[in-house]
């Protein structure tokens, strides 16, 4: 899917009251990891990529993303709120990738289960746009798997289009 900026306005993204964005920092890796493994391992991807079933690789998927030499901190969030003991939750991630000078490209999507259909998925990828229109993209885009409506859902609902689909091979190296 892809969105680009000449034809739509990117619009502001509004959190829910009590939610904040955080920006990327290197000490955030666990944060990151943490929120993509809760977010997916029951989902739908979570059954497609066995990555995002267990911890230890979404870490080390956060690790590779910060230190591809595309990526795009800017484009890179979590999304927290004040716990009952003022310490932060972190409740949905998403990271960006610079790919050229004009083409972005989102990494992954992620709200905690408990935490979805409140807008804050929706708020995080307009977030992130932002993020890409600060560093002088002029398209974005994401993969999504062909099934996974609520993402497709979203993802046309802040103007995404879908320009290609496409067969995968999945070698399901970890059942
Ligand atoms: C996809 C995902 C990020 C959506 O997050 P969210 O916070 O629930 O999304 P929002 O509340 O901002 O929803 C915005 C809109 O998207 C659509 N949408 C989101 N979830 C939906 C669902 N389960 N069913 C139908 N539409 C849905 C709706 O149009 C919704 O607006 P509405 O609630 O006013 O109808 C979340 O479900 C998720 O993390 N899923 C698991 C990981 C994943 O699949 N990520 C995407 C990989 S490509």
């Amino acid at each position: 899917m892809v969105f680009d900026f000449a034809r739509t306005p990117a619009a502001e993204p509004q959190l829910p009251a009590g939610f904040f964005f955080v920006n990327w920092s290197p000490s955030l890796v666990d944060p990151h990891a943490d929120v993509l493994h809760r977010s997916f391992r029951n989902d739908l991807d979570g059954t497609v990529f066995t990555t995002f079933r267990q911890y230890g690789h979404c870490r080390r998927l956060i690790e590779l993303v910060s230190v591809n030499p595309h990526f795009l901190p800017a484009a890179t969030l979590l999304i927290a709120r004040n716990g009952a003991d003022q310490k932060q939750e972190y409740v949905a991630n998403i990271q960006g990738l610079k790919l050229s000078a004009e083409i972005g490209a989102i990494q992954n999507v992620a709200v905690l289960p408990e935490y979805r259909r409140q807008g804050i998925g929706q708020a995080l990828v307009q977030g992130a746009l932002q993020g890409f229109r600060q560093a002088g993209v002029c398209r974005v885009t994401l993969e999504a798997t062909a099934d996974n409506f609520p993402a497709a859902k979203l993802y046309h609902r802040i103007g995404f289009t879908t320009f290609r689909t496409y067969f995968r091979e999945i070698f399901d190296w970890n059942p």
